[in-house]
């Protein structure tokens, strides 16, 4: 089997329904031309306004690399009394095909906990969708020391109760919050992939052999200068970018590059 390698990027609070749409053909059109021996999957999470034109935009398309559209939160409740909340039903009627959860923004700027992240993660499980979990530590918690006890933490509870069987629908993001943003500093690729270690190990312990499933992507200031050594380490099974990402030909190069750095380490 080939082997798979995961680009993806969250668009945040930042495109608009008509930038979005825009941002996937030229993405798709371009994304189509890249050559490379490696399974490319490719994912963009838009905001819930732009989801229906999305998830259309790429059903019409129609082109070989399929462009899977995420939502950036949802609610776990399958409805109910939660005004300015998304259900996991809404999600599904309009296509969506991929739910991430836990991102850095949600967890401190919104002040989710890892068992409300749980609840989200137990429910877009069971409603079939990819599940992409977030986790990372802040500075404080990296300058403590205590960096992989809180991601082992993040994925205990963040994981309570997922089935073996599951497992094929889930994806970890490791994004350390201090690496996030206009503010962020990149991670080395050394950090990151000794993390992402600490990562599979617990993933491991949790799942057994199946835990090989799940893909562990890294995230946080991803841009043209880190991709490539960062895409090379050995635990790191793909990249999520933020502002890398938001033009869709750098974006392209960025996937190109790292494809092709890849292979000439193969
Ligand atoms: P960034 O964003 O690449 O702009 O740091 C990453 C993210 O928030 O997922």
């Amino acid at each position: 089997m080939k082997k798979k390698v995961y680009f993806g990027t969250n668009l945040k609070m930042y495109k608009g329904n008509g930038e979005t749409v825009n941002y996937l053909a030229e993405l798709s059109r371009l994304a189509n031309q890249i050559e490379s021996p490696f399974d490319v999957e490719l994912f963009v999470i838009p905001s819930y306004t732009s989801l229906k034109d999305a998830v259309n935009v790429i059903e019409q398309d129609n082109k070989p690399l399929v462009i899977r559209i995420g939502a950036q939160n949802m609610n776990s409740h399958d409805n109910g009394q939660f005004t300015g909340d998304i259900s996991p039903l809404m999600l599904k009627e309009l296509g969506v095909k991929l739910v991430m959860i836990g991102h850095s923004e949600r967890r401190h700027v919104f002040r989710e906990t890892d068992s409300e992240e749980n609840q989200k993660v137990l429910s877009a499980l069971k409603h079939g969708f990819t599940t992409l979990l977030c986790i990372g530590e802040t500075l404080e918690q990296k300058n403590y020391g205590i960096s992989d006890e809180v991601l082992r933490t993040q994925l205990k509870i963040g994981l309570h109760n997922v089935e073996k069987q599951q497992l094929s629908h889930l994806w970890i993001a490791y994004e350390p919050v201090w690496a996030i943003g206009v503010n962020g500093i990149p991670a080395s690729s050394q950090y990151a992939n000794e993390k992402h270690q600490v990562i599979k190990q617990c993933l491991f312990e949790l799942f057994g052999e199946d835990s090989s499933k799940i893909p562990t992507l890294y995230g946080g200031s991803v841009n043209p200068d880190n991709a490539n050594d960062l895409i090379l380490q050995p635990n790191i099974d793909g990249l999520f970018t933020g502002r890398s990402a938001w033009q869709a030909d750098n974006f392209v190069r960025l996937i190109s590059q790292a494809l092709r750095a890849k292979q000439e380490a193969v």
